[in-house]
Order: C-alpha cells, then sequence, then structure tokens
C-alpha cells in the first residue's frame, strides 16, 4: 500500500513548505499544481501559458485542465509507493476526480490533512513571501539584501499573485470553491486537522504525528467518524 497525502488548507497555509519536507522524508513524490503550472509557465508550455492570466488575477485554472495534468503526474511511475499532493483538489469535482484516479492507481487510501492558519497571519506570510524566478524555490526569511535563492543563485522576486489586492481575491475563491472540498472529505477516517501557526518544525512534527495515525485507520472504518473538527 502507499501513502497517498493530500494537503489542504488556504492560501500561505504552508502546504507547499510542509509537502516538500514530508515527500523528501518518506521519498515520495511532492505533486504541486501550482508548482507545475508556474515550471510550465517558465518551459513556455502552451497550457500553462494559458493558465497565467487566472493565476495571476487569483483565480481558479478550469477543472478539466487540472484534473488531466494530476492524471498524467498520477500515472508516472514514481507514485507507485505513494504521493504528496499540494494544491489539488481545490473544488469538489477536482476531488471527486480524485477518488476515481487513486482508484484505479489501487495503490491505497488517501490520508487528507487540512492546515489551519488564521486569516491575518496568512496575509502577512504571503507580503513576505518571496520565491526564485529561475527555480521557483520559495526562500524565506526576507533577509533586505540577501543573496539570491539559496539552491541556484538566481533572482528573488515576488509571486504575481502574492500581491495584496490578489492574495485577498485567492482567499475569497478559497472561501467559495475549496472550503466545500472539505465538507466533501470530512467524515472520512482519514481525515485530520494540524495547526499551521507553529513553526515549520511544529507543524511537521503534528503532520508527520496524525499521518502516521491517520494511515493506520482501516479503510473500512466508518465514514461517519470524523476524527477532527477542521
Ligand atoms: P498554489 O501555488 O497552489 O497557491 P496556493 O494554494 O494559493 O498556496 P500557496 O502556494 O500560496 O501557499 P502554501 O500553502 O503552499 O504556503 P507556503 O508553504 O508557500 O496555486 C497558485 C495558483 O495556481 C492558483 O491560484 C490557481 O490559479 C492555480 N492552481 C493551482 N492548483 C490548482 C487547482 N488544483 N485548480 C485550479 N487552479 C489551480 O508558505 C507560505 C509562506 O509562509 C512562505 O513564505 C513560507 O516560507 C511561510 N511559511 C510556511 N510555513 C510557515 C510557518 N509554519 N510559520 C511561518 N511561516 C511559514
Ligand atoms: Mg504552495
Amino acid at each position: 500500500m502507499g501513502l497517498n497525502v493530500v494537503m489542504m488548507g488556504p492560501p500561505g497555509a504552508g502546504k507547499g513548505t510542509q509537502a516538500a519536507r514530508f515527500a523528501r522524508q518518506r521519498g515520495v513524490p511532492k505533486i504541486s499544481t501550482g508548482d507545475m503550472l508556474r515550471d510550465g509557465i517558465r518551459d513556455g508550455n502552451s497550457v500553462a501559458l494559458e493558465a497565467k492570466a487566472l493565476m495571476d488575477m487569483g483565480q481558479l485554472v478550469d477543472d478539466r485542465t487540472m484534473i488531466a495534468i494530476v492524471q498524467e503526474r498520477l500515472s508516472r511511475s514514481d507514485t507507485a509507493h505513494g504521493f504528496v499532493l499540494d494544491g489539488f483538489p481545490r473544488t469538489v469535482s477536482q476531488a471527486e476526480a480524485l477518488d476515481r484516479l487513486v482508484a484505479s492507481h489501487g495503490n491505497g487510501p488517501l490520508v487528507i490533512v487540512n492546515v489551519t492558519v488564521p486569516e491575518d497571519e496568512l496575509v502577512r506570510r504571503l507580503a513576505t513571501r518571496r520565491i526564485c524566478e529561475s527555480c521557483g524555490t520559495t526562500a524565506d526569511p526576507v533577509v533586505p539584501g540577501a543573496a539570491g535563492c539559496p539552491v541556484c543563485g538566481g533572482t528573488l522576486v515576488q509571486r504575481i499573485d502574492d500581491d495584496a489586492r490578489v492574495v485577498l481575491e485567492r482567499l475569497r475563491v478559497y472561501e467559495e470553491s475549496t472550503r466545500p472540498v472539505l465538507e466533501y472529505y470530512r467524515s472520512r477516517p482519514a481525515f485530520r486537522a494540524v495547526n499551521g501557526a507553529q513553526s515549520p518544525e511544529c507543524v511537521a512534527q503534528e503532520l508527520e504525528s496524525v499521518i502516521e495515525q491517520a494511515s493506520a485507520v482501516p479503510a473500512s472504518f466508518g465514514r461517519s467518524q470524523s476524527r477532527e473538527s477542521e
């Protein structure tokens, strides 16, 4: 059985930070749809370039495109022992499609982790985040005059969608389209929440522990017995 983790949470909750750490530790791929789109834009991929205008405005890319991207990624052999999804699913249609993909993938159920952080902290984090314009690495904290990207030395820039007005729109879109996905998952025995408003190390520890517990729950355990409130 593989370990298939879905990281849920609003923009800036730390999904990418924690997904990268957990995936590295467990030797499974991190599948971040936002990173895939941004990499595609850098590489001149036509689908990603078409999505760029929506991303820059804080809107979601259409379900059909996103499901196709994830379907292709999950078909690769490196997902045989599991994966960590970051940024997908973001709509109930995407969550339904993921259930179908996982059923045909056949390597085990999903563990869903919702990372919770108060909104004022999300806004603060996104205002200060910088990413490398060459390789996309998130480089924090921002030290004025700091050298470039710790990975490739590239220039650090603000994500276009981290502009204050776009962040508010992303939070609105999250409430409208992605919060219902939590309701879709909430009654599952392998649904958990972690407090994302702690140091990254403490979040990682809590995440490890809830994933450990959740993956020990038999898939057949009563669907109505939710373990966490959010
Ligand atoms: P995406 O890239 O997925 O953006 P997002 O969900 O808005 O989330 P972020 O990447 O902003 O936040 P995060 O939770 O990963 O936090 P991070 O770890 O970086 O999507 C971008 C766009 O692509 C979407 O708006 C949409 O247009 C499109 N898209 C992508 N997937 C899609 C889909 N499935 N369907 C439709 N459209 C899709 O952390 C944030 C900051 O906080 C960093 O600076 C970090 O260093 C810092 N930080 C992290 N943890 C902590 C901590 N514990 N304490 C203090 N600081 C912390
Ligand atoms: Mg991210």
